[in-house]
């Protein structure tokens, strides 16, 4: 039995003095839930947040990493500095990473395997745009995205990765994505996991949903068969609103 994980994305949220009231209030909350949370947090809210979170159940996740150690690359943040200060998971290939700062599937890769080298666990975020679901493309470009995400993984680190399905066109509109839709998609996920790596494999793997998820619609979407629980932006910003979520499964 998959267990539930949901975990809040800030993105571009939240100052230090906030991060710390949200998790001293959102942790009393939280404390009987019975999925793993998470909240993936900008840079400058982190070791605030790793601290406020200490002996909570709350675990903490940056929204980004790059995939080399160190060097000569102004203004990144390395899997290994993430790792140093006690971080434990990391979103990577966020489709607004993918639109705004050019990321591809090939970086996105190269950061999962950086981050599994450094013992973080990837969030790795997947999913089709409105046009191409229009045009048919979906399930083909989503799983085409999770093969070249995992090339070169091995069976053993699937069990520290996450996926998430997020589809564009739900990101922040309102428009959630119907359950069965993203149960759907999901199974096809799961299915190209099973191609790759076998059937145990398969029915091991973490797969979230994410885009418009609410209070409301959480309970139909994390009880569907394939939906392990979700990725959340906009109602992860309000402890309350946040906490109903995490306790709907
Ligand atoms: P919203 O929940 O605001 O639609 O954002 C989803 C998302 O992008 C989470 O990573």
């Amino acid at each position: 039995m998959r267990k539930k994980v949901i975990a809040g994305n800030w993105k571009m949220n939240m100052l230090p003095n906030e991060a710390i009231a949200f998790i001293e209030e959102f942790s009393q909350m939280v404390k009987d839930a019975k999925c793993e949370v998470i909240l993936c947090v900008p840079y400058t809210d982190l070791f605030y947040s790793l601290l406020t979170a200490q002996n909570t159940n709350i675990k903490i996740g940056a929204q980004n990493m790059h995939w080399e150690e160190k060097g000569a690359y102004t203004g990144e943040v390395s899997a290994k500095m993430l790792k140093s200060i006690g971080v434990e998971y990391v979103i990577i290939g966020h489709s607004e990473r993918r639109q705004y700062f050019a990321e591809t599937d090939e970086t996105v890769n190269k950061k999962v395997k950086a981050a599994l080298a450094n013992e973080l666990k990837p969030i790795i975020c997947v999913g089709e745009t409105l046009e191409q679901r229009e045009a048919g493309k979906a399930v083909e470009l989503v799983t085409k995205q999770t093969r070249l995400a995992l090339e070169g993984l091995t069976k053993g680190e699937l069990s520290s990765i996450i996926i998430a399905y997020e589809p564009i066109w739900a990101i922040g509109t309102g428009k959630t994505a119907t359950s069965e839709d993203a149960n759907q998609m999901i199974k096809q996920i799961r299915n190209e996991v099973a191609n790759i790596y076998g059937n145990e494999a398969a029915e091991n793997i973490i797969i979230q949903y994410g885009g418009s998820v609410k209070s409301e619609n959480a309970k139909e979407l994390f009880t569907t068969s394939d939906i392990d629980g979700g990725l959340v932006g906009g109602a992860s910003l309000k402890p309350e609103e946040f906490a109903k979520i995490c306790l709907s499964v």
